[in-house]
């Protein structure tokens, strides 16, 4: 999708969240030996699944889930737009943060809810909510917080210490939380973990639903797995309430890809990060020194979030388009003086697309 859109001009398409590098060959060769199998049909989570991701939600993050909680989904976006619709009523009210992947509001407007977007403040280098906001933006009728953990765009992870803060207020205002964690692989600071809310607490995990995929992790998205982590009973019940009438099963691709990869990959992972890390500090480091653009320091995900209010622009992502260089628009998001950067590319290719948005906002600032 990323690289069709601009097919045959001479533009570097870094927009849509995935990147250009190969799977694992573990993930490869589990799917070359399931294409030789031959016979496609209906297929059940593999038993092998469910345990290597209770066997990794253990080892990263102490917590301890049971097989039945996890539900098999196509993906993560299924999972929200169904979150919003299954887990309010219609008189009931949404606490979404802003500016954020947009499918999070966009299941809120499609449920129909009444929602209200909280800001992000940039506070220390940091994106965080602004937690005076979320207090003052909560109404009686308010039911579902959700989140996006590592933040989408802005590249946060929450500490402990504001995810417990996050779960308090929850609990404090009988809320359920649906976390979107997708991006809790991609982690670029070594010391900056990802903590799941739910494993903050029984209380907490009881009213919470984590949503996570190795689909960025490994990029293996076009492959159709994710999965939902709900430990209540009822809350999977509701949330997965006619399953089946909203969405396929994951794709058997989608289970082989992840079995593979949770078994097999973690060491293509980390050299993964590695690189991205590398990429991440070049993006930065050009960032920090161009008049009239800004980004915090990012630190998880592959997506550089940049603040272009500075060149005064109508439509920045128009201006780097016109240089050759396909962003995510920060409209998308809710913010349209921002640009997202997508750089889960080669280096190479990074480093042309840098000089090219060094073009635009010389362009642009004269
Ligand atoms: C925060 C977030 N959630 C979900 C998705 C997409 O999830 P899926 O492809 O599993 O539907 C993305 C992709 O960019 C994302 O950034």
């Amino acid at each position: 999708m990323r690289w069709d859109k601009y097919a045959g001009l001479d533009v570097i398409p870094l927009w849509v969240a995935d990147t250009d590098f190969r799977a694992p060959e573990c993930v490869i060769e589990a799917l070359q030996r399931r294409v030789e199998h031959g016979v496609f049909g209906y297929t059940m989570p593999p038993r092998e699944l469910r345990d290597l991701i209770v066997a990794r939600m253990q080892r990263l993050y102490g917590w301890t889930v049971d097989q039945p909680w996890i539900v098999f989904l196509p993906g993560v976006v299924s999972a929200l737009y169904m979150a919003a619709n299954r887990l309010t009523r219609p008189d009931e009210h949404i606490l979404s943060p802003h500016p954020v992947y947009y499918h999070l509001f966009r299941a809120a407007q499609s449920a129909p809810r009444a929602w209200t977007d909280v800001p992000l403040v940039l506070r220390g280098g940091r994106w965080v909510w602004d937690e005076v906001r979320l207090a003052s933006a909560v109404r009686p009728a308010s039911k579902l917080l959700l989140l996006c953990n590592p933040q989408n765009p802005g590249g946060t992870v929450s500490t402990r210490a504001e995810l417990e803060r996050l779960a308090a207020f929850a609990l404090g205002h009988d809320l359920i939380v649906c976390s979107d964690e997708i991006h809790c692989d991609l982690l670029l600071d070594p010391g900056k973990p990802h903590v799941p809310i739910a494993s903050l607490s029984p209380e907490v995990s009881r009213r919470t639903v984590t949503l996570m995929s190795p689909s960025k992790s490994f990029n293996i998205a076009g492959a159709g797995v994710a999965f939902a982590i709900i430990e209540d009973a009822a809350l999977r019940e509701a949330f997965s309430f006619d399953l089946k009438k909203s969405v396929h099963d994951a794709s058997l691709f989608g289970y082989e890809a992840a079995v593979a990869a949770y078994r097999d990959g973690e060491g293509w992972l980390s050299a993964q990060l590695g690189y991205l890390r590398g990429n991440r500090d070049l993006v930065e480091a050009l960032v920090e020194k161009l008049p009239g653009v800004s980004m915090a320091h990012l630190e998880a995900t592959f997506l550089a979030w940049i603040d272009c209010s500075g060149l005064g622009l109508p439509d920045p992502q128009a201006q780097f388009l016109a240089h050759g260089l396909a962003l995510s628009p920060g409209a998308d998001f809710g913010a349209p003086q921002f640009v997202r950067l997508n750089f889960g590319t080669q280096r190479a290719l990074l480093r042309e697309a840098l000089l090219r948005l060094e073009a635009a906002v010389g362009a642009a600032a004269r």
